[in-house]
């Protein structure tokens, strides 16, 4: 690969071993995709997981002294304050929150906490090559912006936000970001909850090809959001197009860059059914109700306030959320609707942490298949659907078709 000659610089240690690490990384995926050589990034946000392999990275390059030139923004661990209100938290638990914090602070990272930078925080323009990792984040930045990011690991976007450059292959070139399949969408996708079903299911049909989508119209930041949550955690998917909707797909010709689609498939709403048949718990009776994987928008949050609004919550509802719509939601009175219900709302937290031991072994109500799906390791179950449908079981202590 060439260098220039400051990221040969790097690559020989001048610039510190933290540097040279993180270009070493670096060096080491782009000869493995054949990159001719490096560009630069604007932006960069990092998975950060708050588990012992990525504390070990974060303390890891700190301890050598690597500070980030392009600060990344950062995936949520939990908020231990206030988690407290809800359940008792392990000192080591806690102990790792801290480390991470401490490490990430040290390199520079912007501690943002949520899982949907692209939401309010850390949003491309169009044609701007970043570094994302998150299974949200990747296809969001790609398809609804038209930014150019591959699918980054933590620490392969943190290596970026330490160097400033990434390796020029995959994603970041024209021809990689053309459609492969071509998906017509033959239900009526009245909800958002659809899009989280027709992420699940459509790497199903089309595995390891870029899906363009046919027949979908409008669908709102929410229904993106589940799209590519979902795209990216039933398959691998970091790019999709949707044809008059997604920048780079104004016409199906130039969502295809003038090529045959390899792969046509039509997805109805008996698959769609199917696919949730699959997914879900049966359902009944539940034991609580867990929201924000994704985190929540503002506009989700008022859905869950105007709901329960003046009741009361037969089940615990939890609804997770970045800092900022956290803020919002309390400035608007809905952390107090919320809460005079049962619920509680909360910030920088991540689903997928240890802190929700005290549900394990239990049965919930989700909006989100990818909760489900990471939390199977924590014994829960969950009946997955609808935002409204979920809130109501909550509020009922049973969910009803
Ligand atoms: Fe966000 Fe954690 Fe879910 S990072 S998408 S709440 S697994």
């Amino acid at each position: 690969m060439q260098l220039t000659s400051e990221q040969q610089k790097m690559l020989d240690g001048e610039y510190g071993p933290g540097a040279q690490l993180a270009m070493k990384v670096q060096v080491a995926v782009g000869d493995a995709y054949d990159a001719p050589y490096m560009v630069p990034v604007t932006r960069t946000h990092v998975a950060l997981s708050n588990q012992e392999a990525d504390l070990w990275f974060a303390e890891k390059m700190a301890g050598l002294g690597a500070t980030c030139r392009v600060r990344p923004t950062t995936n949520p661990s939990f908020n231990w304050d206030q988690m407290k209100r809800v359940t008792t938290i392990d000192p080591e638990d806690e102990a790792i929150v801290k480390r991470t914090h401490a490490a990430y602070v040290k390199l520079g990272a912007l501690m943002t906490y949520d899982c949907t930078p692209y939401q309010e925080r850390n949003v491309p323009v169009f044609g701007e090559t970043i570094a994302f990792s998150e299974s949200s984040a990747t296809p969001y930045v790609n398809s609804v912006y038209g930014a150019r990011s591959n699918r980054e690991s933590a620490q392969s976007a943190m290596c970026a936000a330490i160097t400033g450059v990434v390796p020029y292959y995959g994603y970041l070139l024209d021809e990689n970001r053309h459609g492969e399949a071509l998906v017509h969408v033959d239900a009526p996708m009245e909800t958002d909850f659809d899009y989280q079903l027709l992420g699940y299911v459509t790497p199903k049909f089309t595995g390891f090809k870029l899906p363009v989508f046919d027949g979908l119209a409008n669908p709102s930041p929410a229904a993106l959001k589940n799209l590519c949550a979902q795209l990216n955690t039933g398959g691998n998917v970091a790019m999709f197009h949707i044809i008059g909707v997604t920048p780079e797909a104004p016409t199906i010709e130039a969502a295809f860059g003038g090529r045959e689609p390899q792969l046509e498939v039509t997805i109805t709403q008996d698959d769609l059914d199917q696919m949730r048949g699959e997914l879900t718990a049966p359902y009944g009776p539940i034991d609580f109700a867990l929201f924000g994987c994704p985190h929540l928008s503002i506009e989700q949050i008022t859905t869950i306030a105007d709901m329960v609004e003046g009741k009361q919550l037969a089940v615990p509802l939890f609804a997770m959320t970045s800092s900022l719509t956290y803020d919002l939601a309390q400035n608007m009175g809905y952390l107090d609707t919320i809460r005079a219900a049962g619920g509680e709302i909360f910030s920088n937290t991540c689903m997928d942490q240890p802190v929700w031991k005290f549900l394990e072994g239990k049965t919930g109500v989700t909006e989100s298949p990818k909760c489900a799906y990471y939390t199977k390791r924590r014994a829960m179950d969950f009946v997955i659907t609808e935002l409204e449908t979920a809130v109501d079981g909550a509020l009922k202590g049973a969910v009803e078709r």
